[in-house]
Order: C-alpha cells, then sequence, then structure tokens
C-alpha cells in the first residue's frame, strides 16, 4: 500500500485511452490511494461515470455547477483536499487549454485552482502530438512546472504508429509512486544486479537457481523512486524493465561480471541482489549432449569470479552492498560474508522467505549491528534497504 493516505484527483478527459483510466483507478486504489475522479464531457463518450464511480467507490464529477457541493464550489473543494491532480489520459484540447490558464470546465477549473502538483499523462495522435502548436503548449507547460508522463511511442488507435500514445497504467503508477517518494538518493548512480545466473552445459542445458529477479527488481524500483539514476544488470527473468530504469541482461554470471565491472567504477552505490552461480562449467558442449554415446558426461566446473568482492575492492569503488540467503544460522553466515567480501552492508534472508515469493523478512547487517524489518512485500523492504543506505551514505 505505496499510496495509503494519498488523495489523488484523476482527471480524464476525452480520448480512446480513457479505457486505460479505470484501469489506472484500480491500480491506485489497490496501493491505497483515494481516487476522486473528475471527468470532461469530451471524456463522458468513451467511458461512463458508472464505470469510474463502481471503481473509485465515490460518485464522478463532470460539471462545474454539481449541485452536490453545499457551496457550489466544487473545483475549489476537489482540487483543495488533492495531494495531486493527474490527468490521464489529456488530449491535445486539454493540454493546450490548461497551458493558456482556460477554465471551461470543471476540470480546467480545477487544475487552476489546484495548490497541489499536477501531473499530464498525454496521449493523442502522432501529428497531433507533433504539432508545434502541441510542442509550444508542452514547452508552456514545463515552464509552469507541470510533469509530464510521456507519451509513449507505439502503435495508436489510428493505426499510425509512433509518439503520442498514453503510457500504460502500470507505468503511469510508477510514476506517481517515484514524484511522491522522498528523493534520498538524489543525484546519485546506483548500479544493481538482480535474478539468477544460467551458465550453460549444452545449447539446451545449463545451471540455474531459482531466484525470481523480484526482490533485485524491487530495489531498483525503489532507488529510481527515490530519485537515483539506475542501472539493473539482470539476469534471465520474466519481468519487463522497471519504469525508469535502464537494464542490461546478461545471461552467465562472467556477462553479469562484465556488465558490472564496466559500469562500477562511475557508480556511487552498487547492490548485489543476484544468486550469481559460484561455478560455471567449463567443458560446455558446442553440440547437443546425446543420451546414447556411452556414459554419462562429465560436468568440470570452474569459479566464477565474485563479482561483489572485486566490486568491493576497487579503489574509490562504490559504497557496496551485498545479500546473503541463507538455510541456517542467517546472523553468522551473513556478518561472515559481509566481511570477507569487505562490505559495510549485506541483507539477510533465509532461503525460504527470500526465493521467488512477493513477500520477504531480511535483516540488515552492518558494522553497527542488526536490524531485522519486519515480514513484508519486497516493494516495502526494498525501500526499507534504500533507506538504511541513504543513511549509512550520509544522504538521510
Ligand atoms: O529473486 P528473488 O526470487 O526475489 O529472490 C531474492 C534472493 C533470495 C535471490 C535475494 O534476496 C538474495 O538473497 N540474493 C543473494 C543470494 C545469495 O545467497 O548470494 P550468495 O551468498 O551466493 O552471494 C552473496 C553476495 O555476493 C550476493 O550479494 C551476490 O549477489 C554476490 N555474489 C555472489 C557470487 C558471485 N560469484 N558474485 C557475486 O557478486
Amino acid at each position: 500500500m505505496e499510496l495509503q493516505g494519498k488523495r489523488i484527483v484523476l482527471g480524464v478527459t476525452g480520448g480512446i485511452a480513457a479505457y486505460k483510466a479505470a484501469e489506472l483507478v484500480r491500480l491506485l486504489g489497490k496501493q491505497g490511494a483515494e481516487v476522486q475522479v473528475a471527468m470532461t464531457e469530451g471524456a463522458t463518450h468513451f467511458v461512463t461515470t458508472t464505470t469510474f464511480q463502481a471503481l473509485s467507490g465515490k460518485p464522478v464529477f463532470t460539471d462545474q455547477w454539481d449541485a452536490r457541493m453545499p457551496n457550489a464550489m466544487a473545483h475549489i473543494d476537489l482540487s483543495r483536499q488533492a495531494d495531486l491532480i493527474l490527468v490521464a489520459p489529456a488530449s491535445a484540447d486539454f493540454m493546450a487549454r490548461i497551458a493558456n490558464g482556460l477554465a471551461g470546465d470543471l476540470l480546467a477549473t480545477m487544475v487552476l485552482a489546484r495548490e497541489c502538483p499536477l501531473l499530464v499523462a498525454p496521449a493523442m495522435n502522432l501529428q497531433m502530438w507533433e504539432n508545434p502548436a502541441t510542442q509550444r503548449n508542452v514547452t508552456q507547460l514545463l515552464a509552469d512546472g507541470v510533469h509530464l508522463l510521456g507519451p509513449a511511442s507505439g502503435e495508436q488507435a489510428c493505426g499510425e504508429v509512433g509518439a503520442g500514445r498514453m503510457l500504460e497504467p502500470e507505468e503511469i503508477l510508477e510514476e506517481v509512486l517515484a514524484f511522491l517518494s522522498p528523493k534520498l538518493l538524489a543525484g546519485k548512480s546506483v548500479l544493481i544486479t538482480a535474478g539468477p545466473t544460467f551458465e550453460a552445459i549444452d545449447p539446451v542445458r545449463g545451471i540455474t537457481n531459482l531466484s525470481s529477479g523480484r526482490m533485485g527488481y524491487a530495489v531498483a524500483r525503489a532507488a529510481r523512486q527515490a530519485g537515483a539514476k539506475v542501472t539493473l544488470v539482470s539476469g534471465p527473468v520474466g519481468f519487463c524493465s522497471p519504469q525508469g530504469v535502464d537494464r542490461i541482461s546478461v545471461r552467465s554470471a562472467l556477462e553479469m561480471y562484465a556488465a558490472v565491472m564496466a559500469r562500477a567504477a562511475e557508480s556511487d552505490i552498487f547492490i548485489g541482489v543476484a544468486a550469481v552461480a559460484d561455478y560455471r562449467v567449463a567443458n560446455a558442449a558446442e553440440h547437443k549432449l546425446k543420451k546414447d554415446t556411452g556414459g554419462i558426461p562429465p560436468i568440470e566446473l570452474v569459479e566464477n569470479p565474485d563479482i561483489l568482492a572485486e566490486v568491493a575492492a576497487l579503489k574509490d569503488g562504490p559504497f557496496c552492498v551485498g545479500f546473503a540467503a541463507e538455510s541456517r544460522n542467517l546472523e553468522e553466515y551473513a556478518q561472515t560474508k559481509r566481511r570477507k567480501k569487505n562490505i559495510p552492508l549485506i541483507a539477510g534472508n533465509l532461503i525460504q522467505d527470500g526465493f521467488g515469493g512477493d513477500d520477504n523478512r531480511l535483516v540488515l547487517f552492518d558494522e553497527t549491528g542488526n536490524y531485522p524489518l519486519a515480514p513484508a512485500s519486497k516493494s516495502v523492504l526494498a525501500r526499507q534497504l534504500i533507506e538504511h543506505i541513504a543513511t549509512l551514505t550520509g544522504e538521510n
């Protein structure tokens, strides 16, 4: 519930992407936000107020003269109660109106009367987006301190391909979370590893482990939300890149090592969340191993480089954070790993808690002692880890 207690006015304007705003209401609500929907008249041609009322659990406002507000000041009351106004989708017409301070309907009036931040997710046809008039309005809105989310490029409802498509609801949610998070790592560059590695035995078989990448991706999102520039070196996982994060996909430990070492020196913080294979196959077969060629094929293992230890050994290298997954003796083994790798902080988790699921239990071990965190989702724990890192690096 990352938006618990937040009041968000979601403005919906006329465009086919209005149907995606319904999912956005659901996603914001799932994170604990109280969502008040206000629609332009145009938006009601695409989606009914009933849809938004059912999803938000609140009456939807469309009319400046709505009699439900006892003081007849819906525009003031609704916008003053909000922590932020998010307009998604924002049509070219709506952007033009608010860029010029026009207040011809309830939503535009709320925008003009607001005291809170305004986030706008444009959605329009490619030519409309590229039109000099729209670009002038965009420049004006940015100059006025309005935050633009997107637009994305891709296939549009009209069949054309290009810039102007609204960000997906999940991406908009990510942007809202990032916007509202304290910027504990502003200006920092953070390098993170996540997921498993895959060590080939032959072209179709290999040695890997059960890391899903969830913990590492949650740490990447939390670091980005804290204002850092994040690079995520990811082993093979089934997730899309987190919004605003630069992802480098690798397969083996050696590939992960090369990707990390190429970037470590210019990073401020390195967080090794990946479950890296300690060994790789020295005699990986070029062709698929055949069962009937006599005997069990021998697999020879050689040690992989310890990425975290090598980054920690760099002169003037980044602040290093490790992870340790243990089946027992968590404190003893995690602290031993921390000292052996010569790193200031390690996050320990039990194997049965850490691998795979959405939740975890972490204990943070640093030079001053142990900090057990309450069991929680990996997103919540990732944020607490980032707060601890910010404290240790003097950013908090
Ligand atoms: O991906 P999930 O399903 O969400 O699961 C998350 C997790 C359980 C994988 C994660 O929370 C975790 O604990 N990751 C570390 C796993 C581990 O036990 O690593 P290790 O003990 O092998 O290594 C200790 C540290 O050194 C880790 O930071 C690891 O990234 C790093 N390491 C290890 C070996 C190696 N060759 N290079 C490394 O950098």
